[in-house]
Protein backbone atom coordinates (compact mmCIF):
# COMPACT_ATOMS: atom_id res chain seq x y z
CA UNK A 1 0.00 0.00 0.00
CA UNK A 2 1.49 3.62 -0.95
CA UNK A 3 0.55 5.13 2.65
CA UNK A 4 2.09 2.02 4.38
CA UNK A 5 5.58 2.76 2.08
CA UNK A 6 5.23 6.07 3.13
CA UNK A 7 4.95 6.04 6.60
CA UNK A 8 7.82 3.17 6.67
CA UNK A 9 9.84 5.42 4.65
CA UNK A 10 9.48 8.49 7.07
CA UNK A 11 10.21 6.07 10.13
CA UNK A 12 13.66 4.97 9.30
CA UNK A 13 14.85 8.68 9.32
CA UNK A 14 16.29 10.40 12.11
CA UNK A 15 14.48 13.46 14.22
CA UNK A 16 15.85 16.10 11.83
CA UNK A 17 15.15 14.36 8.49
CA UNK A 18 11.54 13.60 9.74
CA UNK A 19 10.73 17.49 9.83
CA UNK A 20 12.77 18.05 6.89
CA UNK A 21 10.88 15.83 5.23
CA UNK A 22 7.31 16.77 6.37
CA UNK A 23 7.95 19.87 5.18
CA UNK A 24 8.86 18.33 1.34
CA UNK A 25 6.32 15.77 1.73
CA UNK A 26 3.96 19.08 2.64
CA UNK A 27 4.65 20.52 -0.71
CA UNK A 28 5.04 16.94 -2.76
CA UNK A 29 1.25 15.80 -1.43
CA UNK A 30 -0.71 19.01 -1.43
CA UNK A 31 1.01 20.70 -4.17
CA UNK A 32 -0.68 17.36 -6.19
CA UNK A 33 -1.24 14.22 -5.12
CA UNK A 34 0.35 10.44 -6.07
CA UNK A 35 -0.80 9.87 -9.30
CA UNK A 36 -2.96 6.49 -10.05
CA UNK A 37 -5.33 7.13 -7.25
CA UNK A 38 -8.61 8.11 -9.03
CA UNK A 39 -10.59 5.17 -7.73
CA UNK A 40 -11.60 4.10 -11.49
CA UNK A 41 -10.32 1.76 -13.08
CA UNK A 42 -9.26 -0.28 -10.13
CA UNK A 43 -7.26 2.15 -9.16
CA UNK A 44 -6.96 2.91 -5.16
CA UNK A 45 -8.50 6.33 -4.21
CA UNK A 46 -7.10 8.80 -1.82
CA UNK A 47 -8.09 7.45 1.32
CA UNK A 48 -4.76 5.37 0.60
CA UNK A 49 -3.89 8.02 2.88
CA UNK A 50 -6.61 10.47 3.37
CA UNK A 51 -8.23 7.36 6.03
CA UNK A 52 -10.64 7.84 9.26
CA UNK A 53 -13.54 9.07 7.30
CA UNK A 54 -15.49 6.53 5.20
CA UNK A 55 -15.24 6.98 1.69
CA UNK A 56 -18.01 9.05 -0.24
CA UNK A 57 -19.89 10.22 3.61
CA UNK A 58 -22.85 11.57 3.49
CA UNK A 59 -22.97 15.54 3.46
CA UNK A 60 -20.22 16.17 1.29
CA UNK A 61 -20.59 16.38 -3.18
CA UNK A 62 -17.82 15.71 -5.69
CA UNK A 63 -19.00 16.34 -9.01
CA UNK A 64 -17.79 16.51 -12.77
CA UNK A 65 -19.26 18.45 -15.63
CA UNK A 66 -19.31 19.50 -18.79
CA UNK A 67 -18.64 16.02 -19.91
CA UNK A 68 -20.85 15.85 -22.92
CA UNK A 69 -23.36 13.01 -23.64
CA UNK A 70 -21.91 12.18 -26.74
CA UNK A 71 -18.54 13.63 -27.96
CA UNK A 72 -17.47 14.90 -31.59
CA UNK A 73 -13.96 13.44 -32.34
CA UNK A 74 -11.63 16.27 -31.70
CA UNK A 75 -14.08 18.79 -30.45
CA UNK A 76 -12.44 20.38 -26.75
CA UNK A 77 -14.61 20.41 -24.11
CA UNK A 78 -14.38 22.80 -20.92
CA UNK A 79 -14.46 20.35 -17.53
CA UNK A 80 -15.09 21.47 -13.98
CA UNK A 81 -14.44 19.40 -10.82
CA UNK A 82 -16.32 21.03 -7.90
CA UNK A 83 -16.10 19.53 -4.44
CA UNK A 84 -17.58 21.24 -0.94
CA UNK A 85 -18.38 19.01 2.25
CA UNK A 86 -19.53 21.64 5.89
CA UNK A 87 -16.90 22.78 8.15
CA UNK A 88 -14.47 21.45 5.12
CA UNK A 89 -12.02 24.43 3.69
CA UNK A 90 -9.54 23.03 2.10
CA UNK A 91 -9.66 20.87 -1.60
CA UNK A 92 -7.92 18.29 -3.92
CA UNK A 93 -8.85 16.27 -7.03
CA UNK A 94 -7.32 13.72 -9.31
CA UNK A 95 -8.58 12.94 -12.37
CA UNK A 96 -8.36 10.64 -15.90
CA UNK A 97 -10.14 10.16 -18.99
CA UNK A 98 -10.03 6.56 -20.39
CA UNK A 99 -11.44 4.43 -22.58
CA UNK A 100 -14.22 2.18 -21.06
CA UNK A 101 -13.27 -1.01 -23.39
CA UNK A 102 -9.18 -0.82 -23.61
CA UNK A 103 -7.91 1.42 -20.41
CA UNK A 104 -6.02 3.47 -22.68
CA UNK A 105 -5.59 7.04 -22.33
CA UNK A 106 -8.74 9.03 -24.11
CA UNK A 107 -8.47 12.26 -25.40
CA UNK A 108 -6.28 15.21 -24.28
CA UNK A 109 -6.13 16.52 -20.74
CA UNK A 110 -5.20 20.22 -21.02
CA UNK A 111 -4.73 22.58 -17.63
CA UNK A 112 -6.14 25.74 -18.98
CA UNK A 113 -5.50 27.27 -15.89
CA UNK A 114 -1.57 26.26 -14.21
CA UNK A 115 -2.04 27.87 -10.98
CA UNK A 116 -4.77 25.30 -9.92
CA UNK A 117 -3.96 22.50 -11.79
CA UNK A 118 -1.44 20.29 -13.45
CA UNK A 119 -1.61 17.42 -16.06
CA UNK A 120 1.20 14.89 -15.39
CA UNK A 121 1.28 11.34 -16.67
CA UNK A 122 2.37 7.79 -15.71
CA UNK A 123 1.86 4.52 -17.71
CA UNK A 124 0.55 6.07 -20.87
CA UNK A 125 -2.17 7.85 -18.68
CA UNK A 126 -2.86 11.80 -17.50
CA UNK A 127 -3.52 12.68 -14.71
CA UNK A 128 -5.15 16.14 -14.04
CA UNK A 129 -5.24 17.45 -10.62
CA UNK A 130 -4.84 20.56 -8.53
CA UNK A 131 -1.56 22.52 -7.45
CA UNK A 132 -0.45 23.65 -4.16
CA UNK A 133 -2.21 26.84 -4.69
CA UNK A 134 -5.16 25.01 -6.23
CA UNK A 135 -5.95 23.56 -3.00
CA UNK A 136 -7.96 26.93 -2.21
CA UNK A 137 -7.16 27.03 1.74
CA UNK A 138 -9.80 28.67 3.90
CA UNK A 139 -12.39 28.46 0.82
CA UNK A 140 -15.60 26.50 1.33
CA UNK A 141 -15.53 24.74 -1.81
CA UNK A 142 -13.44 23.84 -4.57
CA UNK A 143 -13.54 24.22 -8.01
CA UNK A 144 -11.38 23.11 -11.04
CA UNK A 145 -11.73 23.84 -14.46
CA UNK A 146 -9.84 22.71 -17.71
CA UNK A 147 -10.29 20.92 -20.98
CA UNK A 148 -10.52 17.89 -22.05
CA UNK A 149 -10.53 17.44 -26.11
CA UNK A 150 -11.92 14.29 -27.50
CA UNK A 151 -9.39 12.01 -29.29
CA UNK A 152 -9.35 12.69 -33.06
CA UNK A 153 -11.09 9.67 -33.84
CA UNK A 154 -13.72 7.78 -31.47
CA UNK A 155 -12.94 5.04 -29.22
CA UNK A 156 -16.38 4.10 -27.99
CA UNK A 157 -17.52 4.98 -24.66
CA UNK A 158 -14.66 7.46 -22.30
CA UNK A 159 -15.11 7.35 -18.64
CA UNK A 160 -13.61 9.95 -16.59
CA UNK A 161 -13.07 9.06 -13.07
CA UNK A 162 -12.04 11.25 -10.20
CA UNK A 163 -11.19 11.34 -6.61
CA UNK A 164 -11.27 14.50 -4.44
CA UNK A 165 -10.62 15.45 -1.21
CA UNK A 166 -12.32 17.53 1.45
CA UNK A 167 -9.75 18.33 3.30
CA UNK A 168 -9.50 20.09 6.81
CA UNK A 169 -6.66 22.25 6.43
CA UNK A 170 -4.36 20.60 9.15
CA UNK A 171 -1.21 20.04 6.89
CA UNK A 172 -1.93 16.81 7.15
CA UNK A 173 -3.70 13.56 5.86
CA UNK A 174 -6.47 13.13 9.33
CA UNK A 175 -9.78 14.65 9.18
CA UNK A 176 -9.95 14.75 5.34
CA UNK A 177 -12.91 13.29 3.30
CA UNK A 178 -12.41 11.43 0.13
CA UNK A 179 -15.17 11.63 -2.66
CA UNK A 180 -15.07 9.11 -6.27
CA UNK A 181 -17.04 10.24 -9.04
CA UNK A 182 -16.97 8.78 -12.57
CA UNK A 183 -18.74 9.97 -15.84
CA UNK A 184 -19.02 8.73 -19.31
CA UNK A 185 -19.51 9.61 -22.64
CA UNK A 186 -20.40 8.27 -25.71
CA UNK A 187 -19.09 8.97 -29.16
CA UNK A 188 -22.14 11.24 -31.29
CA UNK A 189 -23.79 9.04 -33.57
CA UNK A 190 -23.02 9.71 -36.98
CA UNK A 191 -25.88 8.52 -39.83
CA UNK A 192 -24.01 7.35 -42.79
CA UNK A 193 -25.45 8.01 -46.36
CA UNK A 194 -28.54 6.28 -47.66
CA UNK A 195 -27.29 3.80 -50.10
CA UNK A 196 -30.42 1.71 -50.24
CA UNK A 197 -33.99 2.78 -50.62
CA UNK A 198 -37.52 0.17 -50.91
CA UNK A 199 -40.25 2.21 -51.24
CA UNK A 200 -42.38 -0.57 -49.97
CA UNK A 201 -42.41 -3.11 -47.08
CA UNK A 202 -45.13 -5.79 -46.20
CA UNK A 203 -44.72 -7.83 -42.78
CA UNK A 204 -47.42 -10.06 -41.44
CA UNK A 205 -50.94 -11.39 -42.43
CA UNK A 206 -48.99 -13.77 -44.82
CA UNK A 207 -46.16 -11.11 -45.90
CA UNK A 208 -42.86 -11.46 -45.37
CA UNK A 209 -40.21 -9.11 -46.96
CA UNK A 210 -36.70 -10.59 -48.02
CA UNK A 211 -33.25 -8.32 -48.74
CA UNK A 212 -31.11 -9.13 -50.91
CA UNK A 213 -28.23 -7.21 -50.77
CA UNK A 214 -24.81 -7.34 -52.34
CA UNK A 215 -21.40 -5.46 -52.58
CA UNK A 216 -20.51 -4.71 -55.85
CA UNK A 217 -18.08 -2.22 -54.73
CA UNK A 218 -14.50 -3.51 -54.15
CA UNK A 219 -14.14 -2.50 -50.16
CA UNK A 220 -15.92 -3.90 -47.83
CA UNK A 221 -19.58 -2.26 -46.98
CA UNK A 222 -20.84 -1.44 -43.30
CA UNK A 223 -24.06 -0.12 -42.24
CA UNK A 224 -27.36 -0.96 -41.20
CA UNK A 225 -30.60 -1.87 -42.42
CA UNK A 226 -33.36 0.65 -41.32
CA UNK A 227 -37.26 -0.58 -41.11
CA UNK A 228 -39.90 2.32 -40.76
CA UNK A 229 -43.62 2.39 -40.23
CA UNK A 230 -46.08 4.52 -42.29
CA UNK A 231 -45.64 7.28 -39.60
CA UNK A 232 -42.38 7.24 -39.22
CA UNK A 233 -41.85 5.33 -36.45
CA UNK A 234 -39.34 1.84 -36.37
CA UNK A 235 -40.83 -1.23 -37.95
CA UNK A 236 -41.10 -3.77 -35.14
CA UNK A 237 -40.42 -7.33 -37.11
CA UNK A 238 -38.46 -10.29 -36.97
CA UNK A 239 -35.35 -9.75 -38.94
CA UNK A 240 -33.26 -13.36 -39.87
CA UNK A 241 -29.99 -12.02 -39.52
CA UNK A 242 -28.93 -8.54 -37.72
CA UNK A 243 -29.83 -5.37 -38.53
CA UNK A 244 -26.20 -4.13 -38.78
CA UNK A 245 -24.48 -5.35 -41.15
CA UNK A 246 -20.65 -6.08 -43.09
CA UNK A 247 -20.70 -7.16 -46.47
CA UNK A 248 -17.65 -8.69 -47.85
CA UNK A 249 -16.39 -7.06 -51.46
CA UNK A 250 -18.39 -9.49 -54.28
CA UNK A 251 -20.67 -10.64 -51.27
CA UNK A 252 -24.57 -10.80 -50.63
CA UNK A 253 -26.58 -10.74 -47.42
CA UNK A 254 -30.04 -12.28 -47.24
CA UNK A 255 -32.16 -10.63 -44.53
CA UNK A 256 -35.72 -11.73 -44.04
CA UNK A 257 -38.22 -9.57 -42.19
CA UNK A 258 -41.12 -11.34 -40.71
CA UNK A 259 -44.07 -10.04 -38.28
CA UNK A 260 -43.17 -10.83 -34.71
CA UNK A 261 -46.27 -13.08 -34.14
CA UNK A 262 -47.32 -15.37 -37.06
CA UNK A 263 -50.94 -14.07 -36.92
CA UNK A 264 -49.95 -10.27 -36.86
CA UNK A 265 -51.92 -8.42 -39.25
CA UNK A 266 -50.39 -6.86 -42.32
CA UNK A 267 -47.83 -4.03 -41.52
CA UNK A 268 -46.59 -1.62 -44.61
CA UNK A 269 -43.58 0.55 -44.85
CA UNK A 270 -40.60 1.59 -46.34
CA UNK A 271 -36.75 0.37 -45.52
CA UNK A 272 -33.19 1.77 -46.32
CA UNK A 273 -29.95 0.62 -45.58
CA UNK A 274 -27.71 3.32 -44.40
CA UNK A 275 -23.76 2.15 -44.88
CA UNK A 276 -20.02 3.15 -45.79
CA UNK A 277 -18.03 1.54 -48.06
CA UNK A 278 -18.13 -0.91 -51.09
CA UNK A 279 -21.32 -0.49 -53.38
CA UNK A 280 -24.96 -1.57 -52.32
CA UNK A 281 -27.42 -3.07 -55.06
CA UNK A 282 -30.57 -4.27 -53.34
CA UNK A 283 -33.63 -6.16 -54.29
CA UNK A 284 -36.67 -6.98 -51.80
CA UNK A 285 -39.12 -9.80 -52.72
CA UNK A 286 -42.09 -10.07 -51.47
CA UNK A 287 -43.43 -13.31 -50.07
CA UNK A 288 -47.15 -13.97 -49.73
CA UNK A 289 -47.85 -17.07 -48.03
CA UNK A 290 -51.59 -18.55 -47.40
CA UNK A 291 -51.97 -21.33 -45.01
CA UNK A 292 -48.01 -22.52 -45.01
CA UNK A 293 -47.87 -22.32 -48.54
CA UNK A 294 -46.30 -19.58 -50.76
CA UNK A 295 -48.46 -18.31 -53.12
CA UNK A 296 -46.47 -15.06 -54.76
CA UNK A 297 -43.38 -13.66 -55.03
CA UNK A 298 -42.93 -10.25 -56.30
CA UNK A 299 -39.49 -8.66 -56.42
CA UNK A 300 -38.69 -4.69 -56.77
CA UNK A 301 -35.45 -3.15 -57.38
CA UNK A 302 -33.90 -0.85 -53.86
CA UNK A 303 -34.83 2.89 -56.03
CA UNK A 304 -32.60 5.31 -56.43
CA UNK A 305 -34.53 8.88 -55.07
CA UNK A 306 -35.41 11.44 -57.42
CA UNK A 307 -38.35 14.20 -57.37
CA UNK A 308 -40.11 13.15 -60.85
CA UNK A 309 -41.48 9.46 -61.42
CA UNK A 310 -43.21 8.42 -64.09
CA UNK A 311 -45.28 5.43 -63.94
CA UNK A 312 -46.92 3.13 -66.46
CA UNK A 313 -50.64 2.79 -66.28
CA UNK A 314 -52.90 -0.10 -67.44
CA UNK A 315 -55.53 -0.36 -65.36
CA UNK A 316 -59.01 -2.12 -66.41
CA UNK A 317 -61.10 -2.33 -63.23
CA UNK A 318 -63.13 -5.05 -65.13
CA UNK A 319 -60.03 -7.40 -65.35
CA UNK A 320 -59.49 -6.43 -61.45
CA UNK A 321 -55.74 -4.73 -62.76
CA UNK A 322 -55.05 -1.56 -61.02
CA UNK A 323 -51.99 0.37 -60.86
CA UNK A 324 -50.81 2.23 -57.32
CA UNK A 325 -47.35 3.90 -56.28
CA UNK A 326 -45.58 3.32 -52.57
CA UNK A 327 -43.61 6.43 -51.97
CA UNK A 328 -41.22 6.82 -49.01
CA UNK A 329 -39.99 10.09 -47.59
CA UNK A 330 -36.80 9.84 -46.96
CA UNK A 331 -35.38 12.86 -45.60
CA UNK A 332 -35.90 14.79 -42.40
CA UNK A 333 -38.54 17.67 -44.15
CA UNK A 334 -42.38 17.32 -45.08
CA UNK A 335 -42.53 17.03 -48.84
CA UNK A 336 -45.43 17.83 -50.84
CA UNK A 337 -45.74 15.40 -54.26
CA UNK A 338 -48.37 16.12 -56.91
CA UNK A 339 -49.75 13.35 -59.06
CA UNK A 340 -50.48 14.23 -62.97
CA UNK A 341 -52.38 11.67 -64.80
CA UNK A 342 -51.04 11.32 -68.69
CA UNK A 343 -53.14 9.69 -71.66
CA UNK A 344 -51.71 7.39 -73.48
CA UNK A 345 -51.02 10.07 -76.21
CA UNK A 346 -48.95 12.13 -74.15
CA UNK A 347 -51.77 14.44 -73.09
CA UNK A 348 -52.15 15.15 -69.70
CA UNK A 349 -55.55 14.76 -68.15
CA UNK A 350 -58.02 16.84 -66.08
CA UNK A 351 -56.14 18.84 -63.28
CA UNK A 352 -52.84 17.65 -60.96
CA UNK A 353 -54.30 15.88 -58.01
CA UNK A 354 -52.91 16.32 -54.91
CA UNK A 355 -53.77 13.25 -52.46
CA UNK A 356 -53.69 14.51 -48.94
CA UNK A 357 -51.85 11.44 -47.51
CA UNK A 358 -48.73 13.02 -49.94
CA UNK A 359 -49.53 17.08 -49.18
CA UNK A 360 -47.68 16.49 -47.05
CA UNK A 361 -45.63 13.58 -46.50
CA UNK A 362 -43.92 13.88 -43.35
CA UNK A 363 -40.16 12.96 -43.01
CA UNK A 364 -39.79 9.51 -42.96
CA UNK A 365 -43.14 9.05 -43.70
CA UNK A 366 -44.59 6.20 -46.15
CA UNK A 367 -47.75 6.25 -48.27
CA UNK A 368 -48.96 3.19 -50.23
CA UNK A 369 -52.52 3.87 -53.01
CA UNK A 370 -53.84 2.87 -55.83
CA UNK A 371 -54.44 5.70 -58.46
CA UNK A 372 -58.56 4.34 -58.58
CA UNK A 373 -58.41 5.66 -55.04
CA UNK A 374 -57.36 9.08 -56.04
CA UNK A 375 -59.40 9.48 -58.83
CA UNK A 376 -62.07 7.97 -56.52
CA UNK A 377 -63.17 5.59 -59.31
CA UNK A 378 -63.64 2.15 -58.51
CA UNK A 379 -64.48 1.13 -62.05
CA UNK A 380 -61.60 3.24 -63.63
CA UNK A 381 -60.00 1.61 -66.99
CA UNK A 382 -57.50 4.08 -68.24
CA UNK A 383 -54.10 3.55 -70.13
CA UNK A 384 -51.00 5.94 -70.31
CA UNK A 385 -49.05 6.99 -67.25
CA UNK A 386 -49.22 8.90 -63.65
CA UNK A 387 -46.32 11.38 -63.10
CA UNK A 388 -45.08 12.28 -59.31
CA UNK A 389 -43.64 15.42 -58.94
CA UNK A 390 -42.17 16.83 -55.84
CA UNK A 391 -42.34 20.73 -55.42
CA UNK A 392 -39.43 22.28 -54.92
CA UNK A 393 -37.39 19.64 -56.69
CA UNK A 394 -37.31 17.93 -52.98
CA UNK A 395 -36.49 13.96 -52.90
CA UNK A 396 -38.66 10.90 -52.11
CA UNK A 397 -38.04 7.55 -53.05
CA UNK A 398 -41.33 5.56 -55.00
CA UNK A 399 -41.90 2.36 -56.99
CA UNK A 400 -45.35 0.94 -58.95
CA UNK A 401 -47.45 -1.54 -57.36
CA UNK A 402 -49.36 -3.25 -59.53
CA UNK A 403 -52.50 -5.33 -58.65
CA UNK A 404 -53.53 -8.38 -61.00
CA UNK A 405 -56.54 -10.35 -59.31
CA UNK A 406 -57.68 -11.45 -62.64
C1 LIG B 1 0.65 8.37 -0.59
C2 LIG B 1 -0.20 9.01 0.37
C3 LIG B 1 -1.18 10.03 -0.15
C4 LIG B 1 -2.12 9.85 -1.12
C5 LIG B 1 -2.42 8.60 -1.95
C6 LIG B 1 -2.83 11.10 -1.21
N1 LIG B 1 -2.34 12.00 -0.33
FE1 LIG B 1 -2.99 13.87 -0.04
N2 LIG B 1 -1.67 14.15 1.46
C7 LIG B 1 -0.81 13.19 1.88
C8 LIG B 1 -0.05 13.72 3.00
C9 LIG B 1 1.02 12.97 3.78
C10 LIG B 1 -0.52 15.03 3.23
C11 LIG B 1 -0.08 16.01 4.27
C12 LIG B 1 1.20 16.68 3.82
C13 LIG B 1 0.96 17.64 2.75
O1 LIG B 1 0.11 18.52 2.92
O2 LIG B 1 1.61 17.47 1.69
C14 LIG B 1 -1.55 15.24 2.22
C15 LIG B 1 -2.25 16.41 2.11
C16 LIG B 1 -3.26 16.64 1.19
C17 LIG B 1 -4.06 17.83 1.18
C18 LIG B 1 -4.02 18.96 2.17
C19 LIG B 1 -4.71 18.46 3.45
C20 LIG B 1 -4.92 19.47 4.59
O3 LIG B 1 -5.83 19.22 5.38
O4 LIG B 1 -4.22 20.47 4.60
C21 LIG B 1 -4.91 17.69 0.13
C22 LIG B 1 -5.99 18.67 -0.33
C23 LIG B 1 -4.63 16.41 -0.47
N3 LIG B 1 -3.62 15.79 0.20
C24 LIG B 1 -5.32 15.89 -1.55
C25 LIG B 1 -5.20 14.56 -1.99
C26 LIG B 1 -6.03 13.98 -2.98
C27 LIG B 1 -7.14 14.69 -3.76
C28 LIG B 1 -5.64 12.69 -3.12
C29 LIG B 1 -6.21 11.65 -4.04
C30 LIG B 1 -6.46 12.02 -5.42
C31 LIG B 1 -4.56 12.50 -2.21
N4 LIG B 1 -4.30 13.66 -1.54
C32 LIG B 1 -3.87 11.30 -2.09
C33 LIG B 1 -0.61 11.94 1.39
C34 LIG B 1 -1.36 11.39 0.35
Amino acid sequence: MRGQEHLGWKASLGGFYVIASTAGLLLAFSGGPPLGVTGDFGQPNCTDCHSGNSLNAAGGTFTISGVPAEYVPGNAYPITVAISKSGQSRWGFELAARSVTSGQQAGTLTATNTTNTQVRSSGGIQYISHTGPGTQAGSAQGTWTFNWTAPATAVGAIRFGAAGNAANNNLSNSGDFIYTATVTTDPVSVSQPITALFPQVAVGGGFTTLFTLVNTGIDALSGNLILTNSNGSPMEVALSAPSSLTIPSGGAKFIEAAPVNPTDSTAAGWARVESAGGALGGVATFQFASGGQLASVAGVLSADDTDVATIPVDDDATKGRFTGYAVANHEDNDVNIRIILVDANGVPVGQPMRPSQLNPLRAKNHVARFLFQDLNDPNLKQQGSMVLIADGGRKFAVVALVQNSG
